[in-house]
Parts: C-alpha cells; structure tokens; sequence
C-alpha cells in the first residue's frame, strides 16, 4: 500500500486484525484468530483462541480491543497443561465508518476488456487503477480533484479518477490514454504535431478531456474546447497547443 494510502487514516482489514489482541489469564498467546465481519453501527465479533501454554482451570478474562473499543469477556477455560481452546463471542458498538472496510467484487471494461477485480471499498479509482491494475498513464498532480491529471472517460464522461471511488466502476465503460493511443484516434497524431507536451505529465489528462468533448462535440468553437480543458492544469503551459491539436484533429479527422 502507498504513503497516500496510509495517510488516509483508515484501518485496513490486516491492521485490524493485528490489532484485535487477546489475553488469557494475563498471559500473552501466540495462535489463530478469526474475525467475523463487522457492520457498521453495530458489530459482532467472534474470536476463536487456541492457547499454546498452561491455563489454570475456572474462570479467565478475556480482553479484545476493536475499532470502536475494548471488549471484556469473562469466560470459563478448562485447566491443565497443553494446547486448549478458547471461544468467545461478543458484540460491541463500531460507530459508522470507524470499522474495517469490505471488499466488493466489481466487473467493468476498461479500454475494450472486461476485467472482473476484488476492491477494497475505501480505494479511489485513481489508485485501484494505476497503483493495482497498472494503468500509469493515469496522473496525479494533486490528487484532490483540483487539476484534472487523473481523467479517464467513463460511460462517456471525463471524470477525475482521484475522486471517484472503485467500487463505482462496477458495470462502467472506463477508457484512458492509453486505450486513446491504441485505437489510433486523430487527436494522437495532432498531439504530436503541435508539441502538446513538454514534461508530459499533464498530457494523458488533456489527451482524455479532449477525446470525450469530441464524443460528444465533433466540431468545438475555440471558445467550447477552451471551457471543456479549464479543468486540465499543465505546469509548463502548454495550453494554446491542445487548441491548436483539437481543431487540427477536427479539421484532418473528419470527426
Ligand atoms: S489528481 Fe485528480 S484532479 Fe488532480
Ligand atoms: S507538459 Fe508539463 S505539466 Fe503539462
């Protein structure tokens, strides 16, 4: 997982599981654990314990500390000297948002191909893209939705990735710069022509805001490409040639 990912504050399913300690009798224990899934607002957790070292026989405490709080138990546990298994069920109060969060199964297309993929809910489309699935071309400048560098089209519409949860691209039609290259569209050639990047990193951004204005705008006014890229930020200003490119691509595309 990225630094960007971390600062997040969220608790992920491993921390959480880490984190759900349990005592017997005041003596640490090594074994296996097993959480049932929490729900937001209430939550039942079930931890199953095999003890590894001696437990006196009558009544132990057991202590398991959850996101929302700390949970105690008292439980009967068998005496003796071996390995011994102890069980306890409770249920505890997870504020909404403050448990751990689920994996959803999602199926899209994404540059032609459908693709069928677990996420984690709390992922942002931006980093379940680039970061997971490999799709680099897709920028982030800010990773705010402040500068446009994370576009991709979906289901039609240029949308700021970084701002846009994964699991919303459940049935979605996702198409990036890279699939925009790869059909060989007009604006490619005309990007290059008219030297749209210098650093490039901006450019995929542009390269998709353009593509989805001529979907659904074959033939922009200056003034309309100039509305539908006021959302692209290029550090090196570049801004007067993705004009020049888009009417270059008009005028040799025949869009
Ligand atoms: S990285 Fe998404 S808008 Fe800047
Ligand atoms: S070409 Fe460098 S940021 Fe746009």
């Amino acid at each position: 997982m990225t630094e960007k990912r971390k600062k997040s504050g969220e608790i992920s399913r491993r921390e959480f599981l880490r984190d759900a300690g349990l005592l017997v009798g005041g003596t640490a224990i090594g074994s296996t654990v097993l959480l049932a899934a929490c729900g937001g607002g209430g939550a039942t957790e079930t931890v199953t314990k095999t003890v590894t070292s001696t437990v006196p026989g009558g009544t132990a405490t057991v202590t398991s500390t959850v996101p929302g709080g700390t949970a105690t138990v008292t439980t009967t546990v068998p005496g003796g000297t071996g390995v011994q298994t102890v069980t306890v069920t409770k249920t505890v109060e997870v504020p909404s948002g403050a448990g751990p969060v689920g994996l959803t199964e999602i199926t899209f297309t994404l540059n032609g191909r459908v693709y069928t993929r677990l996420v984690d809910d709390s992922w942002d489309l931006q980093y379940f893209l680039h970061d997971i699935m490999g799709f680099i071309e897709i920028k982030t400048f800010c990773y705010r939705g402040a500068c446009g560098s994370c576009s991709v089209i979906m289901n039609g519409r240029p949308i700021l990735s970084c701002t846009t949860l994964a699991v919303n691209a459940d049935g979605a039609v996702i198409e990036t710069s890279r699939g925009i290259a790869m059909s060989g569209h007009p604006l490619v050639n005309a990007y290059i022509k008219n030297h749209c990047m210098q650093c490039g990193y901006c450019t995929p951004g542009f390269l998709v805001t353009s593509k989805a204005l001529l979907d659904r705008n074959p033939n922009p006014s200056e003034e309309e490409i100039m509305e539908a890229l006021s959302g692209n930020i290029c550090r090196c200003g570049t801004y007067p040639a993705h004009i020049w490119a888009i009417q270059e691509a008009v005028a040799e595309g025949g869009m």
